[in-house]
């Protein structure tokens, strides 16, 4: 079969196999929503498991669920209100909405870095097509927030919120429970699956730019000062094609681009491995992912250096995953905007004392000046920075003011003792897209052959993520053999974490080309032999090897 039109078969079989359908059709659909079918949906849930897995490896990690729905001031605090915008222009011939720098991706290296003057200079030098019309006709660029917008509660007590663009705020804002579950000790880590939503300006190319995604999100939290000691030496033989600032692309160890310091950060490398790791278990060739560092205009708004992981597929090379340094951004934004704090201690080796210049008062002229009350505006002057000028009024407990002369006061040094401090924590985050990385699997694991002169296609999925472990089926659905081959399907049902599917239509080949369409590993076939000595054929997806076995120790 030619690769022409691979694509569109395969997105055809997706969708008649029930793995992605176009969500809400009978009513004409949504652009940029996707239902998960009968098929992907289970794959869906075991890539999610898969990814939680491999994180919760490192120890020092829980899952956590946030509401989706977030109220405005959560999200005018992290910046999203003002910042979480992409450039829009409009085609004057029809109408279409795009994405400015996508327009202008084959006219740049990189267009996503581009201000808005500058892209709407390009845009109308070299006037792209239309997508949709092919017109070169387009209106002035824009800022385009992307954040769908609700109303909290009723009528007038409705408050302003948004349905959340990333899982990440919400493990924020929990900062103080998880400081409290770990004991209060640092790194730890809170991650989430879960949708994520942005009313992108023109999605398109399917599960690639929807408007409701999958995200899968992990925040680390970490001491700034704490030595940069990450352990990478499982990846010292795994290269890995990185694109660092400037694009140059180099085949390179962890290790190494951490000892160049191109990668800024052990934990940013250590995350880069995982999730390496972790897409290669899935099904993603290795030889088709690459990280590529963002430059420094590129960057979103919280971020002080992010790799993508970016996977080659049939559309070309696509970012599916942003393994971001947020530095303290976040909480401290929390921090000004609420009043709360939210901190780590750290612990001094050996208790600091820390002399600091103040003032106290004078005992001769305050005394009688202040009377009864000196006590207390004794107390309050301590208080007062070095750069006070008197006289200075001062508001005591129970609100009665005080001048305070300079003859009231005099200069004092404290010495104050500390055995830690209390800082902010910076966040290491891998941010995966979910359904990208879904796409992928799916595209690489696609083969496309023929057997007896008919094209035949085949999933070779990797089977800790297959949809069907098992496939049961009668060689014919009479003699008791549909009924033996219902009771392995059930038995294998009740298995915990097995799915079976029991098919029982068309001919025998027909069903294993169905199984094989959707990457089931193993048919199960029960014929006339299994009713007499309780055997059953088992069949390999892959090798087309079949043998006999007992039911018994299929799972
Ligand atoms: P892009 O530049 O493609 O819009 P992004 O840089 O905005 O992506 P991030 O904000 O880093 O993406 O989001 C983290 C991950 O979420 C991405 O790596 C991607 O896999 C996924 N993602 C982001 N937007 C979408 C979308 N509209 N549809 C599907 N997945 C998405
Ligand atoms: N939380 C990462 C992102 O949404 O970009």
């Amino acid at each position: 079969m030619t690769q022409e039109g691979r694509l569109e078969r395969l997105t055809g079989m997706l969708r008649r196999r029930g793995f992605l359908l176009p969500a809400f059709e009978i009513h004409g659909g949504a652009k940029g929503f996707y239902d998960f079918g009968p098929v992907g949906g289970r794959m869906r849930s075991r890539i999610n498991q898969r990814w939680l897995d491999h994180w919760l490896e490192l120890g020092n990690v829980v899952e956590l669920s946030c509401p989706t729905i977030t109220p405005f001031a959560v999200l005018e605090a992290s910046g999203h209100v003002g910042e979480f915008s992409d450039f829009m222009t409009q085609c004057n011939a029809c109408g279409e909405a795009s994405r400015a720098d996508t327009l202008l991706e084959n006219h740049h290296p990189n267009p996503d870095a581009l201000k808005r003057d500058e892209l709407e200079t390009l845009l109308h030098d070299v006037k792209p097509s239309c997508p949709a019309c092919g017109a070169q006709n387009w209106s002035d660029v824009s800022a385009q927030n992307l954040m769908f917008n609700t109303s909290i509660g009723a009528g007038d007590s409705g408050r302003p919120g948004f349905l959340r663009p990333e899982t990440a705020q919400g493990m924020f804002t929990s900062f103080n429970a998880l400081f409290r579950h770990f004991r209060e000790r640092l790194p730890f880590g809170a991650m989430q699956v879960g949708k994520g939503y942005r009313n992108e300006i023109a999605p398109r190319q399917g599960m690639i730019r929807l408007r409701e995604f999958n995200m899968a999100e992990l925040e680390y939290f970490i001491d700034p000062e704490a030595p940069l000691d990450d352990d990478l030496s499982s990846w010292d033989s795994v290269p890995l094609t990185l694109i660092s600032e400037g694009n140059e692309t180099a085949s390179m160890t962890l290790s190494a681009a951490c000892k160049k310091e191109l990668i800024r950060h052990s934990t940013v490398a250590r995350f880069m491995g995982i999730t390496h790791n972790f897409l290669v278990d899935v099904g993603i060739d290795p030889k088709r992912i690459r990280f590529r560092q963002h430059e420094q205009d590129e960057m979103a708004h919280y971020a002080v250096d992010c790799w993508d992981a970016e996977i080659e597929g049939s559309y070309g090379w696509v970012e599916c995953v942003g393994i971001a340094h947020r530095g303290c951004y976040d909480l401290q934004s929390h921090e000004e905007a609420t009043g709360k704090t939210l901190r780590a201690r750290r612990e001094f080796d050996e208790p600091r004392t820390t002399e600091i210049d103040g003032w106290t008062i004078n005992g001769a002229t305050a005394g009688p000046a202040f009377k009864a009350r000196a006590g207390q505006v004794k107390e309050a002057v301590e208080d007062l920075p070095k750069s006070t000028a008197f006289p200075y009024e001062l508001t005591l407990a129970g609100g009665d003011v005080v001048v305070v002369e300079p003859e009231h006061v005099k200069a004092n040094r404290k010495s104050i003792k500390e055995t830690g401090e209390w800082y902010l924590p910076h966040v290491i985050e891998p941010a995966f897209g979910i359904d990208r990385i879904i796409w992928h699997v799916i595209d690489h694991a696609y083969q496309e052959t023929e057997k007896n002169g008919e094209p035949y296609t085949m999933m070779g999925l990797s089977p800790s993520i297959v949809p069907v472990d098992f496939a049961v089926f009668p060689l014919f659905e009479k003699d008791g053999m549909d009924d033996m081959a219902r009771q392995v399907h059930q038995k294998l049902c009740r298995t915990a974490g097995v799915v079976s599917m029991y098919d029982g239509t068309g001919s025998i080949g027909r069903r294993y080309a169905r199984a094989d369409e959707i990457g089931v590993p193993l048919c199960i076939t029960v014929d006339h032999q299994s009713l007499e000595d309780g055997t059953v054929t088992v069949r390999n997806r892959d090798s087309g090897e079949q043998h006999r076995t007992n039911p018994e120790s299929l799972a």
